[in-house]
């Protein structure tokens, strides 16, 4: 009997919230009842996504930065419909298939001239453990940096650069000799780089947990120290690789030169599940030195010809699109509609980042009315007012948004790199009315945020979500 998925949809369709609660997170199921998430998504095309009711949604989100493309573009779709109606003869693994070799090509081909190979994984945290083995192997050492804030995955390795506490509680011991370092803090950095025995230095250029940027100084002596103390510089670009700040990588901002380059996310125009890891000579051959030592790392479906078809085909869309240089402009051009906002509200205390990574960060407001009521909301739980943001901006006008981190008053924009004015102009004017909300103290944002508390998500009372977060924010 023929498969047919559409049948199986129709047949089942609103059952998705039931058959996770019973057979897979029914603690992430009340998260986002509790936050009136909850809807049956039947469609996705370019910005937005379209739940069964026939609503569009804004989606601000993409995926945690996946579909930077957009959903369902048609070049990668045919690229992917090509790849299986050619009968590929996939994951062979005794072989080296084409297709990963002209991938691994054009992405060192748009690399710094120091990189000259790559590994290919298949999750953003995947890339990492690679890093981090990388790294230990190729230096001999065994001391790792990383920052506070920082998020590379959640894997054992990955987790152990992790700059937060919430995501580590009850999973130890991680990795020893993880040290964190304080993100933009030169000083600290060459205390724990002086004795010569730090293998890497593991760092978003962009810290995804809040949209944190450091000083061009701070990067330029970055390089330099690590160079001085035979320190690799490893820049993980899951998050902000592939055009997302304007560059291809966010780190050609800076002019730098890592060791090992991580990539995943945007990869594969958010079909398939891949990531890389882009590495000197040096690296790559200090890990597979010997025939012996020719497979000593990797992974069964990494290569697999899917993603690598994906990959190729997303490149080509960056490239014919111009895609890039739409995220340094189309990111110019919002962050400038959204700088009058600031001047407006006194809760927006802040828009920061590059291209199309953007972080709106809030505070509380001078005047004495509205700050008791801020007050009021983060004594209820540290960065629920970010939240009193983010559900009016689903529920009212359909724009999908998330907070950027635990206990903090950001909200992270991840929108896809092809939006336009049409977006911009939406996002613009609903911040504005929520905003305008919240400074009045209306009743839906006090409703909201007592509904909220009301449901469990108040710190310490939060046995049922296994966590304090307030929602599905870990990216
Ligand atoms: C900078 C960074 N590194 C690594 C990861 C982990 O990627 P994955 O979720 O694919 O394991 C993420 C995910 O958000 C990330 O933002």
């Amino acid at each position: 009997m023929a498969f047919d998925l559409a049948a199986l949809l129709a047949a089942h369709q609103g059952e998705n919230f039931d058959l996770h609660a019973q057979f897979m997170n029914p603690e992430l199921v009340k998260v986002l009842t509790t936050l009136g998430f909850d809807r049956y998504y039947v469609r996705a095309e370019g910005a937005y996504l379209i739940d069964d009711q026939g609503d569009r949604y804004l989606d601000f989100l993409s995926g945690f930065g996946v579909f930077a493309l957009g959903r369902s573009h048609p070049v990668i779709k045919d690229a992917l419909r090509q790849a299986i109606e050619a009968d590929l003869p996939n994951l062979v693994q005794l072989d080296c298939a084409l297709l990963p070799g002209l991938l691994a090509k054009e992405l060192v081909d748009r690399a710094h001239p120091g990189i000259e190979r790559v590994f290919f994984a298949n999750s953003g945290a995947e890339t990492v453990e690679a890093a981090i083995k990388f790294a230990r192997c190729a230096t001999s050492r065994k001391r790792i940096l990383y920052c506070d804030h920082a998020f590379h995955g959640l894997t054992n390795g990955a987790l152990s650069l992790n700059g937060g506490k919430e995501f580590k509680k009850g999973f130890g011991p991680l990795l020893p000799d993880c040290v964190q370092v304080p993100f933009g803090d030169i000083d600290a950095l060459a205390r724990h780089l002086r004795r010569d025995d730090v293998a890497a230095f593991v760092v978003e250029p962009i810290q995804g947990k809040g949209v944190y940027l450091a000083s061009d100084g701070y990067w330029e002596a970055v390089q330099s120290l690590c160079r001085a103390h035979g320190t690799l510089l490893v820049i993980d670009e899951v998050q902000t690789g592939m055009g997302r700040t304007g560059r291809f990588f966010c780190h050609q901002h800076w002019g730098l030169e890592p060791d090992i380059i991580t990539l995943s996310k945007a990869l594969s125009g958010g079909y398939i599940p891949v990531g890389a890891v882009l590495t000197t000579a040096t690296v790559f051959d200090a890990v597979f030195s010997s025939m012996e030592r020719a497979v000593v790392h990797s992974s069964t479906f990494a290569r697999n010809q899917l993603a690598m078809v994906a990959g190729l085909a997303t490149l080509q869309v960056i490239d014919d699109e111009g895609i890039v240089e739409r995220a340094d402009k189309v990111g110019t051009r919002m962050m400038e509609a959204l700088q009058p906002l600031v001047d407006k509200y006194e809760l927006l205390r802040e828009v920061r980042g590059k291209g199309l990574m953007i972080g709106l960060h809030f505070g509380p407001p001078e005047s004495r009315g509205q700050r008791a009521r801020f007050a009021m909301m983060e004594l209820a739980r540290k960065g629920l007012f970010s939240q009193l943001i983010v559900v009016p901006l689903f529920h009212r006008h359909r724009i999908l948004t998330q907070v950027a981190a635990d206990n903090v008053n950001i909200i992270k924009l991840l929108p896809p790199l092809t939006i336009g004015d049409e977006e911009i102009d939406a996002f613009v004017t609903a911040l504005d009315d929520v905003l305008a909300d919240a400074t009045r103290g209306s009743g839906l944002l006090v409703e909201v945020g007592t509904s909220m508390v009301r449901n469990g998500l108040r710190r310490g009372r939060t046995r049922s979500t296994g966590s304090s977060r307030p929602g599905p924010d870990r990216s």
